[in-house]
């Protein structure tokens, strides 16, 4: 089977860097052509380090890795480093990765791959702040044919939001960006807080993960541990949520989730509920079907995949 290929858009954050993990466990399933840093959890400068980080945590200091976006297309940029700490990946040493970080600007990077790709043939994983990708977009439409899919983290239905109370993070940061990806065209797999909050790091998964005892399921385990601390607070749950991880594991295991195809509408303009995703699941509108929202998760399945795939990892 020739393997999917894809381009990581991410924000490292912890789950982000957990996301890298999954998506460069799978060679034979997943061809990671590069991975693009955006601003958003915590600063550029961070958010591309950190994505180095993970590809020599990964064995991997041969991935491009490119900085694009500093900011928003339109807003000034917000942070969350009330939640994943001053690095961005509290929970891991922090050193100066040997991956090198690509010259090329990541949305030149974005609309090159896609200019000289084949029709159809590059899945988008967005798990940040969409502002890369729709900038690239907005720059050449053209890119867009060579499109299979757009995989993104963000939104929220039922679970309503996370960093304000009707907007989920990566949607508020650009609520511009995410309304140009999922009004592109091209077919759009979005997982929002209704699945990511049904896969909790708890204490049981962290010790799974922990015992699988190669470095990558352990810079993991760390990060999780501090991930988990923030939201048990917050939430009263049982560990955080894992959010971006849930991109790369419906490519890899779409049997583990249910999706349902809807429209979803952002809100652009409004001060209370800027950011918002109206998620039409019911059809009560004529709305265009834009999305396939993504609405529940084998959580279990998903650990076990998780465990599955760190341990194929040596060292
Ligand atoms: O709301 C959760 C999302 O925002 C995740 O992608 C997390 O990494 C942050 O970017
Ligand atoms: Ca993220």
């Amino acid at each position: 089977m020739t393997p999917r290929k894809v381009i990581i858009d991410c924000d490292p954050g912890q789950d982000d860097a957990v996301a890298l993990f999954l998506a460069m466990s799978a060679p034979d399933e997943l061809e990671v052509l590069g991975v693009t840093t955006v601003a958003g959890n915590v600063p550029l400068e961070l958010t591309q380090r950190n994505a180095r980080m993970m590809c020599d945590i990964a064995g991997r200091t041969d991935m491009r890795v490119y900085a694009g976006c500093d900011k928003p297309m339109k807003l000034e940029a917000i942070t969350a480093e009330y939640i994943h700490g001053n690095t961005g990946i509290d929970g891991v040493d922090v050193f100066d990765p040997k991956t090198p970080l690509q010259d090329m600007h990541a949305v030149d990077y974005i609309i090159d791959t896609l200019r000289n790709a084949a029709k159809g043939t590059v899945t988008l994983i967005p798990t940040g702040p969409m502002t890369n990708i729709a900038t690239a977009i907005q720059r050449d439409p053209a890119i867009l044919d060579a499109v299979d899919r757009i995989v993104s983290m963000g939104g929220a239905m039922r679970e309503g939001g996370n960093r304000s109370p009707s907007a989920e993070f990566n949607v508020l940061v650009d609520p511009h960006a995410a309304d140009i990806v999922y009004n592109c065209g091209r077919p759009v797999t979005a997982v929002g807080l209704d699945v990511t909050h049904k896969v909790l790091s708890t204490r049981e998964r962290v010790a799974r993960i922990r015992g699988v005892g190669n470095k990558v399921a352990e810079a993991t385990a760390g990060m999780l541990s501090f991930f988990h601390r923030y939201d048990t607070k917050k939430y009263g749950s049982e560990g955080a949520p894992l959010h971006d991880p849930c991109t790369v594991a419906w490519l890899l295991r779409p049997d583990l989730f249910e999706t349902r195809v809807c429209n979803l509408s952002v809100e652009t303009s409004s001060e209370l509920t800027l950011g918002h995703t109206a998620v039409d699941f019911w059809h009560v509108t004529d709305r265009p079907h834009n999305v396939e929202w993504t609405y529940a998760v084998d959580a279990e399945g998903f650990y076990d995949l998780l465990v599955e795939r760190l341990a194929r990892f040596g060292g």
